[in-house]
């Protein structure tokens, strides 16, 4: 079994339980939270952890990234810290639930495909510093859950700030480069950005996201640790699975 605070081992390989058809039972209510850095998988096996357990799905990196993308969409000086921060309010985020990962709408408009752009990514570390749009993101991230009750949330403060009573834990890690390719391969720039160039954003990114006052990435001391770097997204889903299926038991 993994222990608590500690990593699983880069070679332990878990019983295939994809096949299980193992589901929570539609009348519990849970929330599992799965914080880390860039690059460890997080959003893939949070979504599919969401599926596997009949859960719905929240990816609070969008919600940061719909933040940037307003900011530059909308030409607003980084200075002007509360411009920004009451055009965000005033956009609504909020995701339509019928789409499968739920797509995330500002204005009303669905705005998936700007989030991911490069520039978004530049600069959404800088707009995940800022307090006041923290502590708004974490209030709609529980007014979502009180609305959501079934869910699987994913970002860097999901267990330790928001959730901090969540049931189930987790926190993915993996080596800087590994990240760096997956990095590389999700966001389509093969080619355009070398394997050192994104170690060193990422690098860069976990530095800011970790030593901000408010909501720093850290790991929440009752979290199961998986480090993801030689495992494939099944194995890591497996794993998760398996902690589930026991912890469930006792809730
Ligand atoms: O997971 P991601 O790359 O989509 O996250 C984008 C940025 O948002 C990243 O810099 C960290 C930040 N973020 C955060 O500070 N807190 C969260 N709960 C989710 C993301």
């Amino acid at each position: 079994m993994v222990q608590k605070g500690a990593a699983v081992p880069v070679t332990q390989t878990t019983p295939d339980a994809t096949k299980t058809g193992f589901t929570v039972p539609s009348t519990k209510e849970i929330i599992i939270t799965i914080d880390g850095p860039a690059g460890t998988g997080k959003s893939t096996v949070a979504r599919r952890l969401a599926q596997r357990l009949g859960l719905d799905f929240l990816d609070t990196g969008a919600m940061y990234r719909a933040a940037a993308a307003i900011l530059i969409d909308r030409q607003i000086d980084e200075q002007e810290i509360g411009e920004l921060v009451s055009t965000v309010l005033g956009a609504d985020l909020h995701f339509d639930w019928s789409q499968d990962p739920p797509t995330i709408l500002a204005w009303d408009t669905p705005i998936d495909h700007r989030i991911r752009c490069d520039d978004v990514t530049k600069k959404v570390s800088f707009v995940a510093t800022i307090p006041e749009l923290r502590s708004h993101m974490v209030r709609k991230q529980r007014i979502i859950f009180a609305q959501h009750p079934r869910l699987v949330t994913e970002g860097r403060d999901q267990g330790s700030v928001a959730f901090p009573d969540a049931p189930i834990k987790f926190y993915l890690d993996a080596d800087p480069r590994v990240r760096a390719e997956r990095r590389i391969d999700q966001l389509g720039l093969d080619g355009s950005v070398s394997v050192e160039e994104m170690s060193e954003r990422i690098l860069e990114r976990d530095r800011i996201d970790s030593t901000r006052s408010d909501g720093p990435l850290v790991c929440p001391e009752d979290a199961v640790v998986i480090d993801t770097s030689v495992l494939s997204i099944d194995e890591v889903i497996n794993e998760m699975e398996r902690v589930v299926r026991e912890r469930l038991d006792d809730l």
